[in-house]
């Protein structure tokens, strides 16, 4: 037994002094972080791999901002694989491999396949790909006979406008302004479709200058995966579909099950970054960065929905787990994640200047419209359903997905649930939570003297406060509105 005598600390715990700053503006500050070892992000945030928080257009949103997303894994893998899928869709220079359809197809097929995929248009193509035309909404919206075949609907080939595969975007731009139309398709030399560049993606380009997006244009995304045999399949769906990233996702990722699956993943999929965890110890950090963890997650039992540190009494204060993470992240030169208990810009702020490169949010952003959660009115207001990943009723859930139709009481009776079922106040959309967030952090660095997130940790020098400092830290002695 051994009783460490400092006490661990989180993020209500301190305060981080002002300094002599010479930054101007908070526009002039610079948030841009290392995700992983060959990642960065505009913007430090990650959310979190949980059921009512991240799905597809929690991570379009997101990684829009210049964040990113990770898909949970509580559903089949081929949906999983269909989420990531969905968001690599979302935007892109090129559609690389464009819906289309035979041209015997029926109206009927057409509309199903649009507004199942919401997309507004098809590509009409023979057995072996060669382009025959293109049906549109407005093509099928009124058409009487909803039997009859797309041919007889869509613009014919020869009054498309196509372009050969490889051409540029400015390029492709001038040709869209050129014959005003909103689908540009790409042809090979014999006439099979290569892709598609729609005047819809260009402009989405222009709308988030600071997405995340890889060399193609695609949003960047991450899919969290177990440690189990069945997870490697799980993975390997959803690196086929395009996951820029995995995230081994295992309440107590300092284990020889997650450093196995690491290693096992970095060997699979080498292209791919891995981030790892949880942890909270420097000997956690080093076992998953030497398996060849990208990026290492740290935290247990911090988050708003976590009961798991008493349930087990295990556990480490926030900023204490950051702080001796980080020790050892700096020698490996692995990134941190910081995963849960951010409640707002100050907390943010503290993870980073403690060292971590990047934060993972939960319950902030599962009140949020782009959550997956319910929405549930309690006393006329709006409130949206976050629950722990290991509460009861996730458990459940889980044990379903392996044995669809087979669960008995007896399944409820065993789980130990180590999180809890919640609300969260709605908040409207996750870009507003996130521009507060991300304000609070830019002012942070200002009272830092911090042009950039390295000089913060550099700079940053915390001072534990008492009770009372807590106290006068919030709104005190007036009632708020
Ligand atoms: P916040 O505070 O942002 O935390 O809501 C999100 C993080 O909490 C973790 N998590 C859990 N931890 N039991 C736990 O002990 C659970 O049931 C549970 N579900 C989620 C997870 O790391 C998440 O990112």
């Amino acid at each position: 037994m051994h009783l460490r005598d400092t006490p661990g600390l989180t993020f209500d715990d301190v305060l981080l002094v002002p300094r002599r700053s010479s930054v101007a503006s908070r526009s002039a500050v610079n948030i841009a972080a290392r995700l992983t070892r060959r990642l960065t992000l505009a913007i430090p945030i990650v959310s979190a791999n949980m059921d009512t928080v991240t799905e597809a257009p929690m991570a379009i949103a997101i990684a829009r901002l210049g964040g990113l997303g990770a898909i949970h894994r509580f559903m089949s893998a081929e949906r999983q694989a269909a989420e990531v899928a969905r968001v690599k869709r979302a935007e892109s220079h090129i559609v690389e491999a464009p819906a289309t359809l035979p041209p015997g197809a029926s109206v009927q097929t057409a509309r199903e396949q649009m507004a199942a995929s919401q997309i507004g248009g098809l590509l009409v193509v023979d057995a072996a790909g060669h382009l025959l035309g293109l049906v549109t909404t407005r093509d099928v919206l009124f058409a009487p006979d909803p039997l009859a075949p797309v041919e007889s609907v869509m613009t014919t080939r020869e009054r498309l406008v196509t372009a050969p595969a490889g051409i540029d975007l400015e390029s492709a731009r001038q040709q869209l302004h050129a014959h005003r139309v909103e689908k540009l398709p790409l042809l090979l030399p014999d006439g099979r479709v290569a892709g598609l560049i729609t005047a819809q993606d260009i402009i989405k380009l222009a709308r988030h200058p600071h997405a995340a997006k890889d060399s193609k244009g695609r949003l960047r995304v991450a899919a969290a995966v177990g440690a189990r045999a069945d997870d490697l399949v799980r993975a390997e769906l959803c690196a086929s579909t395009g996951t820029d990233v995995l995230v081994v996702d295992i309440a107590h990722g300092h284990s020889e099950h997650a450093i196995r699956m690491v290693q096992t993943l970095k060997r699979s999929f080498p292209h791919l970054d891995v981030i790892a965890g949880n942890v909270a110890s420097a000997d956690g950090v080093r076992a998953l960065a030497e398996a060849g963890a990208d990026a290492v997650k740290v935290g247990v039992g911090p988050g708003s929905i976590c009961i798991t540190r008493q349930v087990t009494g295990f556990g480490v204060p926030q900023l204490t787990a950051i702080l001796d993470c980080a020790a050892a992240a700096r020698e490996l030169d692995v990134p941190l994640v910081a995963d849960g208990g951010v409640r707002n810009g100050g907390d943010l702020t503290k993870a980073l200047a403690a060292g971590a490169s990047t934060v993972m949010l939960g319950s902030l952003l599962a009140g949020t419209e782009e959550s997956p959660g319910a929405s549930v009115i309690r006393d006329g207001r709006r409130y949206k359903v976050v629950r722990g990943m290991a509460s009861l009723t996730a458990n459940v859930d889980r044990q379903a997905l392996d044995k669809p139709g087979q669960l008995d009481d007896d399944d409820w009776e065993k789980v130990v649930p180590e999180g809890v079922e919640a609300v969260v106040p709605y908040r409207g959309r996750a870009a507003d939570v996130l521009h507060q967030l991300v304000g609070g952090l830019r002012s942070g660095l200002s009272y830092a003297g911090a042009a950039c997130l390295a000089d913060l940790q550099a700079n940053a020098e915390f001072l534990r406060i008492t009770p009372a400092g807590i106290r006068e830290s919030g709104p005190h002695d007036v009632q708020t509105l």
